[in-house]
């Protein structure tokens, strides 16, 4: 993929040839936070207005700005012009035909973007010190079979572990673009030795999915599913 130019962001190593993977710092002196908030859209202005915690707007511009750069060199457009549009439950994708298909996920100071063709994408990041009470939101959100696999685990490693579930559920849920509509519990993963989707109702069938562990700096984990079925970046 072209250079982005910006040196927030760095090209992590990719499973996928066809898909790039960029790790970006949010944080940014008041000099390239003005640099970002000049390449948002007006939606884009609107919605940062919305966030209640200066911290959390300045994270969202920033992230926006570094989003763009890296759409609208793969596109070889200003980063101001790529078209970003909402589709389907508000999952956002790039208006133009033949345009590659991106997802992107944020925690604390850092964003984890995956741009490319061949699938749709889903990405999702978690900082490993996430404090979540692993047992009650295991019985919501894993299956019976995860569940059991789960407390196979040392307890020291359950919520590393849980937190690994997590990610490949939600990289999934925003492949699809059903976010939070996703049926979670229905959808077993399993971690060891395959790292794949073994189970789940249509469109979550395992011939349809890839799920890959991304190389992520160490305080954090973040995941890569790839739905092989979807028409690409359609609504
Ligand atoms: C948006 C959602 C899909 C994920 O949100 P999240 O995990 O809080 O946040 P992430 O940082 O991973 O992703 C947010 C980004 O995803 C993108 N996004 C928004 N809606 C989306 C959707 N329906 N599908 C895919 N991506 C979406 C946006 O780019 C958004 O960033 P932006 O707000 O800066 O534009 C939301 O539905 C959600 O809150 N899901 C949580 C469900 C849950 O509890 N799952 C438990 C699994 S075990």
């Amino acid at each position: 993929m072209p250079g982005h130019g910006n040196h927030r962001v760095r090209a992590l190593p990719s499973p996928v040839p066809a898909i790039a993977l960029w790790w970006c710092a949010l944080d940014a002196s008041a000099g390239e936070r003005a640099e970002d908030a000049a390449l948002l859209a007006d939606a884009e202005h609107a919605r940062a207005a919305r966030f209640g915690r200066p911290e959390l707007r300045d994270r969202y511009v920033t992230g926006r700005a570094l989003l763009r750069r890296l759409l609208g060199a793969a596109l070889g457009c200003p980063p101001a012009a790529v078209p970003i549009v909402r589709g389907t439950r508000g999952r956002p994708r790039i208006d133009a035909p033949g345009a590659p298909d991106f997802n992107v996920t944020h925690t604390r100071e850092r964003s984890l973007v995956a741009i490319g063709l061949g699938a749709r994408l889903g990405v999702d990041l978690e900082h490993r010190e996430r404090p979540a009470d692993s047992t009650r939101l295991a019985r919501k959100f894993l299956s019976s079979d995860e569940q059991r696999a789960l407390h196979a685990y040392a307890p020291a490693l359950r919520h590393e572990r849980f937190l690994r579930w997590w990610t490949c559920k939600e990289a999934m849920s925003k492949a699809t673009g059903d976010g939070l509509a996703a049926p979670f519990g229905a959808l077993t993963v399993e971690l060891e030795p395959r790292f794949a989707l073994r189970d789940g109702p249509a469109p979550y069938v395992p011939d349809a999915w890839q799920l890959w562990p991304v190389a992520v700096p160490d305080d954090y984990l973040g995941t890569l599913a790839l739905w092989l079925d979807a028409t690409p970046p359609a609504a």
